[in-house]
């Protein structure tokens, strides 16, 4: 059950120009192609667990609550790789020793989280929750390669979902969660784990060439899969929840393209102005993206009690997640 909503913002810009000044691109190429038209990026002093802590505070603020008994932080740029950054959210949130640990999925790290989150719920483990999708992931991405540097921004949105019951505003309906490892290469980030390691035994070796740092994406064949992937596991989201595609006023899709998002609404038959949109604003913030989305949405008044949700993502892993939501009616504030 939805109960709070918060979203946060680094608070530099870099616009489509600004990024055409040191890469051979051009604010028309990536308006066209993308929809993006700026992103927030980190400056040196932020990172994933300081944009995690904004956004946390403001979504227990609009819950009207100061306490949680777990928390979970989705990322795919984390603080360090060791150990996970929930614990330390939650302490610099003064929630205490509670139960606190990141979870990774990518671009569908918010379904993925949610799910698992509302299963800590459902099993009595924990009453109140704090889900948070942070992402510095434009610190993965190579600066100098003009296919994957236009796409990614910095961000974090975060929810808070308590016990309810499954007829009240703020429900979620069963989710669809889907994976296929055959394809984990398309978007992936090739070193810094165990295959392909940082120090060689200790010998001091370098054994990583410096581009396998970054992250290295097939353009492509990704977005043939975001469309297919996200539209089928919508529907099966509405199917599961008994919903038509006449019941929903908004579409809170992952915002990876504009160009993926609305063919994803037109197979769904969704209607344009159902259709929610911040990624010009804001490019692929991964699993922030969606939070981000429904903050944006609620803080502008466009999200009203009652009113109908499909949430939908789908990134690396590859992996996807959908499921249905009635908009509880919060306080939401402005990322800035
Ligand atoms: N500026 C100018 N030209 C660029 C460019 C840029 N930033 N990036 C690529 N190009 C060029 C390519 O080199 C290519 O040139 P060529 O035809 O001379 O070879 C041309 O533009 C077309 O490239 P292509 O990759 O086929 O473009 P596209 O229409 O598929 O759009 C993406 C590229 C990345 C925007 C699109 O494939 C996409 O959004 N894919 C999904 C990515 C995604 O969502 N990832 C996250 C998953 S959650």
């Amino acid at each position: 059950m939805l109960r709070g909503i918060g979203g946060f913002l680094p608070p530099t810009t870099v616009t489509n120009d600004d990024l055409s000044r040191g890469l051979d691109t051009s604010d028309e190429w990536i308006r066209t192609r993308t929809g993006i038209r700026e992103r927030r990026v980190v400056s040196r002093d932020l990172s994933t667990g300081t944009l995690a802590v904004e956004a946390g505070a403001r979504a227990l603020r609009s819950a009207g609550i100061t306490g949680a008994d777990a928390v979970i932080v989705a990322t795919t740029s984390p603080e360090r790789l060791c150990p996970a950054v929930a614990p330390e959210v939650a302490t610099r949130l003064g929630l205490g020793t509670v139960a606190a640990f990141d979870l990774t999925s990518a671009c569908s790290g918010f379904l993925y989280g949610l799910a698992t989150a509302e299963g800590l719920i459902a099993t009595g483990t924990a009453d109140t929750v704090l889900f948070i999708g942070s992402e510095a992931f434009t610190t993965l991405v190579n600066p100098r390669d003009r296919a994957t540097a236009p796409i990614f921004g910095d961000g974090a949105g975060a929810v808070v979902l308590r016990r309810g019951a499954p007829d009240e505003p703020g429900a979620l309906g069963p989710f669809d969660l889907g994976s296929d490892g055959a394809l984990a290469d398309l978007l992936a980030v090739p070193a810094g784990g165990s295959r392909q390691r940082a120090a060689d035994g200790g010998l001091g070796h370098a054994t990583v060439p410096a581009d396998d740092w970054y992250l290295r994406m097939a353009g492509r064949p990704l977005y043939t899969q975001a469309v297919d992937r996200m539209s089928q596991s919508a529907r099966s989201a509405l199917k599961k929840a008994d919903w038509a595609v006449a019941d929903v006023d908004w579409f809170a899709g992952h915002q990876a393209n504009l160009r993926i998002v609305r063919a994803v609404a037109e197979e769904l038959e969704v209607p344009g102005e159902r259709v929610a949109v911040n990624i010009d604003r804001v490019g692929n913030t991964l699993a922030a993206s969606v939070p981000l989305l429904l903050n944006d949405l609620a803080a502008r008044g466009d999200l009203r009690a009652g009113q109908r949700v499909l949430l939908s993502a789908f990134g690396a892993g590859l992996s996807w997640g959908s499921a249905t939501l009635v908009w509880p009616g919060l306080r939401a504030e402005p990322v800035d």
